[in-house]
């Protein structure tokens, strides 16, 4: 979370910057700033709000080569202009922008800064008080640097600037993500490639632990010991046109649409030529040598963790057990002899997960990662990749990941399986074109289910999902896209369970939304709506062409059993985006959320 970019050549330095920002604005809204510096010194724009808001405050007059600048997702401080970054240091010499969190930063304001005054209540304003103590104790800038950094306990990608030297942007990381971009008389930062196709689609990766000196013509990449290092760049395969809205109101309907899309891809990605589906050998040797597998996500991945679960288990017969990453660190399961670690994460960035990866390898186990963003941390660090080749998702409730990694899961599932002797009942490159239509279709029918949300969902205060099986898991992910985006409070409940204690909550109008996918639940299912009826709930039922009843509100298209969930998503995903845009909701950008979350 938080977003960084930098810049140091000769075209418009502030809407290099501005512009970047908007593109990192996902990263988290709830402050920004910028901070430039010419020959009369540094100056500094920031504002409570969004890049919008900041971008009226910025003086159009103050020419300038060099800058930095922060879209801030608060962890210390409320979010105020006055713990927005960039901060500065107590003469204003050093101003710095920061992503990550320093857990040490108490400890290092008793023990090095009790004289110096703090403006802010953020752990960043020490970084940059440190620089200057340090310079003030006769080290230069760089060495001032160093020494700080080598006091931090936590995450950090930072960009600093010197007053007295503009032709120069400081540059370190640990934990937290960032790039230097590079260009033909010019360079940048930034904590996500997006922010810079602007100018460039060079870039090169940076370590953790590395500092890096940005100059307008020369990069410099060194270890915190002054190793020099040399990295080759990397060519960011991203499309501008992929990361702008065109004709859309809003990211996420864009991205709804584009899933029967990126399923067409995902096939062709992984098909061979003689149009099987394939999956790097060294992947599948993994799976199959494992004797348990451990699925370690968040939010939205998790949930597509659960469905992976039944397609490893049904199709390649492999025990599976799917972890909330921030739980798995702190509370262990006993681990069988041969795991293996799937980290599905869509940013490839989240700082919960990553943990568990540190952890899982120093143990010595092998991880696989799948992820929409190749290079990530989670990409970088893990055995093995396999990616989503969703194209950014730029709206923070992830919908068409999610589709993507159960498209991905399900022919993981599938090549395991049939190495281990599997044969499937079905032939899935055929079932997921089928997927694909079915998307098209559902994609049509937006008008239907705006209906749906604005009789079910306009004035509700609450909402509960209820499923049996595999519809269980994907009205865990309705109920999270629904709260997520629209702050109706929303619960998935397995069908059975809601008797157990929340029933108690169901009152005139609770809206329960069913969902009735699976032929072999189909009758219980509709028993538990008929409990809920019973006192007073206004049911939504979803049902599956071919298993439809009397007074269902939506029936979906027939695709193979186990491939509902990624169909059966859809109108939750288009439910949950009416009912946000009735309630006035900012649909891309919910409150208190953040695409990446980089902080554990
Ligand atoms: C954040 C986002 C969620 C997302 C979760 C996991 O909380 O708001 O939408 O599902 O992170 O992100 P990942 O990038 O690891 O899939």
């Amino acid at each position: 979370m938080c977003g960084i970019v930098g810049y140091i050549g000769n075209q418009d330095t502030k809407e290099i910057l501005i512009k970047g920002l908007e593109k990192l604005e996902y990263r988290g809204y709830d402050s920004a700033g910028i901070a430039v510096v010419n020959e009369n010194g540094v100056h500094v724009f920031k504002e409570k709000g969004r890049i919008a808001d900041l971008r009226k405050i910025v003086n159009e007059d103050v020419p300038a080569q060099t800058g930095i600048g922060h879209t801030r997702w608060a962890t210390h401080g409320v979010p105020s202009t006055v713990n927005a970054h960039p901060h500065q240091s107590s003469t204003t010499r050093l101003t710095l922008v920061h992503n990550g969190v320093i857990e040490n930063y108490e400890l290092l304001k008793r023990e090095y800064l009790q004289g110096v005054e703090l403006q802010s209540d953020t752990d960043t304003e020490v970084i940059v008080q440190l620089v200057e103590l340090f310079i003030k104790d006769g080290l230069n800038v760089e060495e001032a640097f160093r020494k700080t950094l080598k006091l931090l306990k936590g995450s950090y990608a930072i960009a600093l600037l010197d007053a007295e030297n503009s032709d120069t942007i400081y540059v370190a990381k640990n934990k937290s993500p960032l790039l230097v971009g590079l260009g033909e008389g010019f360079n940048v930062v930034a904590s996500d490639a997006m922010a810079m196709l602007q100018v460039t689609n060079q870039f090169v990766e940076l370590m953790d632990k590395e500092i890096v000196i940005v100059k307008q013509n020369e990069v410099t990449i060194q270890t915190l010991d002054g190793e020099a290092i040399n990295r080759e760049p990397f060519t960011a395969e991203l499309d501008a046109s992929d990361i702008e809205k065109g004709t859309y109101p809003h990211y996420m309907l864009k991205e709804i649409d584009e899933q029967p899309l990126v399923i067409r891809k995902i096939v062709q990605k992984y098909q061979s030529e003689q149009g099987h589906l394939t999956i790097d050998e060294d992947i599948i040797d993994a799976m199959n040598d494992a004797d348990r597998i451990y699925i370690i996500a968040a939010g939205t991945s998790y949930h597509a963790g659960l469905v992976g679960k039944q397609f490893i288990e049904k199709l390649a017969k492999i025990p599976v057990e799917v972890h909330i990453s921030s739980e798995f660190g702190y509370n262990m399961p006993l681990l069988s002899e041969k795991p293996l670690f799937i980290f599905i994460s869509q940013s490839g960035e989240t700082a919960d997960s990553r943990a568990v990866l540190v952890q899982i390898k120093k143990m010595g186990y092998k991880a696989l990662t799948i992820t929409n963003v190749p290079g990530s941390t989670l990409s970088r660090e893990a055995d093995h990749t396999l990616l989503l080749h969703a194209g950014p998702e730029i709206a923070v409730a992830s919908t068409k990941a999610y589709t993507a990694q159960l498209a991905v899961l399900a022919i993981l599932a599938e090549v395991t399986g049939k190495r281990r002797g599997y044969e499937p009942s079905f032939d899935l490159v055929k079932e997921l074109g089928i997927v694909a239509n079915a998307m098209e279709v559902l994609c049509d029918e937006k008008e239907e289910l705006e209906g749906i949300a604005r009789d079910f969902l306009t004035v509700t205060r609450n909402c509960f999902f209820i499923g049996r099986g595999i519809d269980f898991y994907v009205g865990l992910e309705g109920a999270l896209k629904l709260k997520e985006i629209s702050y109706i409070q929303a619960e998935g409940f397995a069908g059975g369970e809601l008797k157990h204690g929340t029933i108690a909550l169901i009152e005139e109008g609770t809206p329960v939304i069913a969902l009735a996918t699976q032929e072999s639940v189909n009758l219980s299912i509709r028993g538990n709506v008929k409990e809920v009826v019973a006192r007073g709930a206004y049911p939504c039922i979803i049902s599956m062409k071919g298993l439809e009843m009397d007074g269902d509100s939506f029936v979906i298209p027939e695709v193979n059993d186990l491939l509902t969930p990624l169909i059966s998503v859809i109108p939750l995903q288009l439910i949950s985006y009416y009912a946000a845009l009735h309630r006035d909701c900012d649909v891309d950008k919910p409150r208190n959320l953040a695409k990446s979350v980089t902080v554990e």
